[in-house]
């Protein structure tokens, strides 16, 4: 029987929140149709921001949410989301779909939704088709107290500053950024850093657009761009990775998300473990000129992609979930958690609608359903800004197409309150996993133990079922002394949390 054993007595590094955070692109229905419905739509919203959608996410505390893109991101002109709706100018949204992009939703309004969620707005920058001044300019507008930009931004409805802080330089700027060499990028990096400006209140948090999968070249050729320079240092406080888990390793994707097979099971789990391998490879790099690790890896889009949903527009990425990807979630989020000295943020792609979301939104309509990926939040919330427990042991590995990966993952975490939150999944579709867990040094009581799982693994969350795969409680833990055994049944997420004893 698996034997894990947690070291309370020892709390390692702050989990940072910002390791559970999302993105919102401009890309299918994930803003509009999604969480925008206008101030005008039957679908109850405050400010244009669909209601229940807020609440679901306020429930798994969304700590962070980039915006604009992706891809979108370095071929949008932040002016042109600024100023009365009527006049703002209607543009081809060329990345995704062809689609008309009116603008309705531009800084003011997206801003207001950071405010409406309780999280912090992370924007991303246009490197491909803008300008640095333009990036400047955007900084200014949001973050200065005085000024024109600041007057201007008072005229349209915002007196102070918001301010924010993080800022990303650019995206995927090896592909849709502009097709990039990394010497080229990281120059381009130096200039737009520069001329994004600290204002005294708001001191930024650039990030630079980082590495896809495995490609370290661009992150030794960023890195020493920025640390082997006099002045690069202060200028990169994250540098990004990208990472999309898909099954077969096809590009297009040509899997579906639901109907999968052992096989179809397995490769999301190999796949998704290479998370692993790219972080440790990443940060080895990063190491070697920041070894105080002042530069954090910053993980923002990962997630399961498949082929389109039949009778779906392919350009708008809308695929359905199942228990699979929740473990996926659950895999990944172990991962950033055990590198969290160097992961400080990550965002899940995406918030809802596109790809990995965790809620769905009827096409025109009111009716909402949140995904198992949403539950996998649900219990990691507990980690947020806790410290992490050394979790010893380990139940073997599986194999697939030479991939090897954990067949059960664990974290544990120590809360503010005194409280050990654990989390596990089992990668087995087929086989349940019997688990022991030993507590040392700190006393505790089982206060809570639930487990997201479902009989059959390639069930949705619809609009007639929304709750088809959820959480209960998890029966069956029992203890012996400072130990608990419990099962965790095929292809299932389990949170236990452990109070102050
Ligand atoms: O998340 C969808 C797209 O995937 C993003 O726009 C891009 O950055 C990535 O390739």
């Amino acid at each position: 029987m698996p034997h894990f054993t947690i070291n309370a007595g020892e709390p390692g590094p702050v989990i940072d929140r910002h390791i559970f955070g999302h993105f919102a692109e401009h890309l299918g229905r994930c803003i509009y149709d999604g969480l925008w419905v206008g101030e005008s739509s039957p679908v109850p919203n405050v400010r244009g921001w669909r209601r229940d959608l807020v609440a679901a996410l306020r429930q798994i505390r969304v700590p962070n949410l980039r915006w604009p893109g992706g891809c979108f991101a370095d071929d949008y002109h932040w002016r042109d989301g600024i100023g009365p709706r009527a006049q703002r100018p209607r543009r081809i949204n060329a990345h995704w779909g062809g689609v008309i992009e009116d603008n309705a939703v531009g800084t003011h309004e997206f801003l207001d939704l950071c405010a409406q969620l309780g999280c912090e707005p992370y924007l991303a920058g246009n490197v491909g088709s803008g300008a640095p001044r333009e990036l400047r300019e955007w900084v200014e507008y949001c973050n200065a107290a005085a000024g024109t930009l600041a007057d201007e931004r008072a005229a349209h409805g915002r007196r102070e500053p918001w301010p924010i802080r993080l800022w990303g330089v650019g995206n995927e700027n090896w592909a849709c950024g502009g097709n990039m060499t990394a010497e080229h990028y990281a120059n381009e990096y130096r200039r737009f850093a520069t001329y994004a400006r600290d204002f005294p209140s708001a001191p930024l948090y650039r990030i630079a657009s980082g590495a896809r999968n495995d490609d370290y070249h661009w992150t030794d050729v960023l890195m020493r761009a920025a640390f082997q320079t006099p002045i690069g240092g202060p200028l990169l406080q994250g540098l990004s990775l990208h990472y999309y888990t898909v099954p077969g390793g096809d590009w297009p994707p040509r899997h579906p998300a639901t109907g999968f097979d052992s096989a179809g099971w397995k490769s999301v789990m190999a796949l998704g473990w290479q998370m692993d391998r790219y972080v440790r490879g990443h940060c080895a790099v990063m190491d070697r000129y920041d070894p105080e690790r002042r530069t954090a890896l910053v993980v923002d889009e990962w997630g399961a992609w498949y082929a389109p949903e039949p009778g779906t527009n392919p350009g708008f990425l809308h695929q359905q979930q199942t228990i699979r990807d929740a473990v996926l979630a659950a895999l990944t989020l172990n991962i950033f958690i055990n590198h969290c000295e160097r992961v400080r943020i990550a965002n899940l792609a995406q918030i809802v609608n596109v790809l990995q979301a965790v809620a769905l939104t009827e096409e025109g309509g009111g009716r909402l359903v949140l995904t198992p990926t949403w539950d996998v939040l649900a219990f990691y919330a507990a980690h947020q800004d806790a410290r992490r427990l050394a979790v010893l042991g380990d139940a073997g590995t599986s194999r697939h197409e030479g991939l090897d990966y954990p067949n059960v993952s664990a974290t544990a975490s120590l809360a503010a309150d005194g409280a050990v939150n654990v989390t596990l999944c089992n990668t087995d579709p087929a086989a349940p996993a019997e688990v022991t867990l030993a507590l040392t040094g700190r006393a505790a009581v089982l206060a809570d133990a639930r487990v997201l799982a479902t009989p059959v693994l390639t069930t949705c969350n619809t609009f007639d079922q929304p709750r088809a795969v959820t959480t209960r409680p998890l029966a069956g833990v029992s203890r012996h002394g400072d130990a608990v055994t419990l099962t965790l049944p095929p292809g299932s997420v389990a949170a236990l949390r452990l109070a102050a004893g």
